[in-house]
């Protein structure tokens, strides 16, 4: 089903070529590049920042994709969005001012993201979703790739139905195989992250086994 989006994230790439294996993913037919930044604060796990993202901006043709699982969000937007970030999404748990987040993403000339932790419920997104241009239900616990996926079916369905007609992307993130893709697709999800199941078995001197596991999924 191509109006789906594969979106390989880099968390599973090889950290010593960020910018050839965006060019490679690219070329092998990834949609958008997702680019999971982590502080060690927010979640488990320490991984790059505004730097790599503008390092990597020139090797991407298509959409950076980058996902804050930082907390505070907010002194952080300006530099995330002069790296070139095409879309930046925060989570809703990381910190008591969203609205405030959502409204800087965009000023700062960014697509806005919202992004929900599995324990997370839909019951404050309803009022966000004319900020926002994207809505990213984590289906593992964030910090780590290669994570079994938790399935949030109803909640992804539940948010389809609050969307309605509205330009709204809904991002599926953690776990996504070609086993669970088809799931989250059914329930409404536009935009699918993966990352060891698109870099498993390639590199960046072979990066034919991205192609093959993008087009699996
Ligand atoms: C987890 C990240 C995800 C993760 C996906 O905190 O937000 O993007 O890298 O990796 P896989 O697809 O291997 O679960
Ligand atoms: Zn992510």
């Amino acid at each position: 089903d191509r109006s789906i989006k594969i979106a390989p994230s880099i968390l599973a790439a090889d950290f010593a070529n960020f910018g050839a294996e965006c060019a490679a993913v690219e070329a092998q037919g990834a949609d958008w590049v997702h680019v999971d930044v982590m502080d060690g604060h927010f979640v488990p796990n320490i991984t790059f920042g505004p730097a790599t993202c503008a390092a990597i901006r020139p090797h991407i043709k298509g959409v950076m994709d980058v996902h804050l699982m930082i907390a505070p969000v907010d002194p952080y937007i300006d530099a995330f969005a002069d790296a070139g970030a095409d879309v930046i999404t925060a989570h809703l748990e990381a910190g008591p001012h969203i609205h405030r987040t959502l409204q800087a993403i965009r000023g700062a000339g960014a697509k806005a993201g919202l992004a929900l932790n599995p324990g997370t419920g839909l019951g404050d997104v309803g009022h966000l979703l004319d900020m926002v241009d994207l809505v990213c239900v984590m289906t593992v616990n964030p910090g780590f790739g290669g994570q079994k996926f938790l399935d949030m079916s109803a909640k992804i369905r539940d948010l389809r139905a609050m969307i309605g007609d509205r330009p709204i992307h809904i991002e599926i993130d953690g776990g996504v195989t070609p086993q669970t893709a088809p799931l989250v697709a059914k329930a409404g999800a536009d935009v699918l992250v993966a990352g060891s199941a698109v870099f498993k078995g390639g590199s960046v001197a072979d990066p034919a086994p991205y192609g093959a596991n993008i087009a699996a999924i």
